[in-house]
């Protein structure tokens, strides 16, 4: 069902529906400790599994990772290469646990740059876990926020659509099957969206945390969803016209 926070208001709820997550600081991680900044990115996988697994257990129904950015590609080739070799080595390895725990998983963004061998375990891996009923796991990878809008644009052009709302540009766009992300948490330090859900976060509560991704353990993620909590999403109105504590349960 289609729902956009600008045309309707939410209810509030505990724990959020959906988490974004920008797991950003695994090179600073290892360069802390003099190591390569691909062993960062090794003990940042170990954090993604955890992640996934805690929100699960939480009761989280969306979960999506920024893993690659579009922007990504500019780094020196060999971290590159390593971020792929790991990226098709979780695809192998993981997902029949994924599937096993009832998760379904979700890539989103450009595969053009991704090896055939990528692509056919994405495809596969999607296949597999489309009908399962637990936490949808989003792998946001080659995902950039502008070309996820533009290619929503150039399906509706292809189609013929005279005008774009918001529902038929929702659901052009990569995660149309997401609702949107009620809590956005960035690790690493950095203040900023880097091209991310950019649609979708219009009205998400933003959390920004000093922790490096790698160092993201289960308080950092209670901590997170704590100030969710307290947060009053207002979605335009004033404080006075949201449901009082009571009315809510
Ligand atoms: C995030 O960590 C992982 C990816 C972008 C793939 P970084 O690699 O950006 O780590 P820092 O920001 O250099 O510490
Ligand atoms: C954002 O991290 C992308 C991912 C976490 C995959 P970056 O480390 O690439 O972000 P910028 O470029 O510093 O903003
Ligand atoms: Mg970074």
């Amino acid at each position: 069902m289609f729902v956009s926070t600008t045309q309707t208001v939410l209810e509030a709820r505990d724990i959020p529906r959906h988490i974004a997550i920008i797991m950003d600081g695994n090179g600073r991680w290892a360069k802390k400790r003099f190591l390569p900044r691909v062993v960062g990115h090794k003990k940042g996988f170990d954090v993604v599994k955890d992640t996934v697994k805690r929100c699960s257990d939480l009761g989280v129904e969306y979960l999506t990772l920024f893993a690659f950015s579009t922007e990504n590609w500019r780094r020196p080739q060999e971290e590159v290469s390593f971020l792929m070799s790991m990226f098709l080595q979780a695809l192998q390895k993981e997902v029949s646990r994924l599937h096993e725990n009832n998760l379904r998983l979700k890539v989103i963004g450009a595969r053009e740059r991704f090896s055939s061998e990528i692509v056919d375990c994405i495809e596969q891996a999607e296949a597999l876990t489309a009908q399962n009923t637990g936490l949808t796991l989003t792998i946001a990878a080659d995902y950039g926020g502008r070309f996820d809008i533009l290619q929503a644009v150039n399906q509706l052009i292809a189609q013929g659509v005279q005008e774009v709302t918001e529902e038929s540009l929702s659901s052009a766009l990569y995660a149309h099957y997401a609702p949107e992300p009620d809590l956005f948490i960035r690790t690493g330090g950095e203040i900023r969206i880097s091209n991310f859900l950019l649609w979708q976060l219009a009205y998400s509560e933003l959390y920004f945390t000093d922790l490096l991704w790698p160092d993201f353990e289960e308080e950092a993620l209670h901590d997170a969803i704590r100030s969710y909590k307290r947060r009053e999403r207002r979605f335009g109105r004033t404080s006075e016209q949201l449901p009082t504590e009571k009315q809510r349960s």
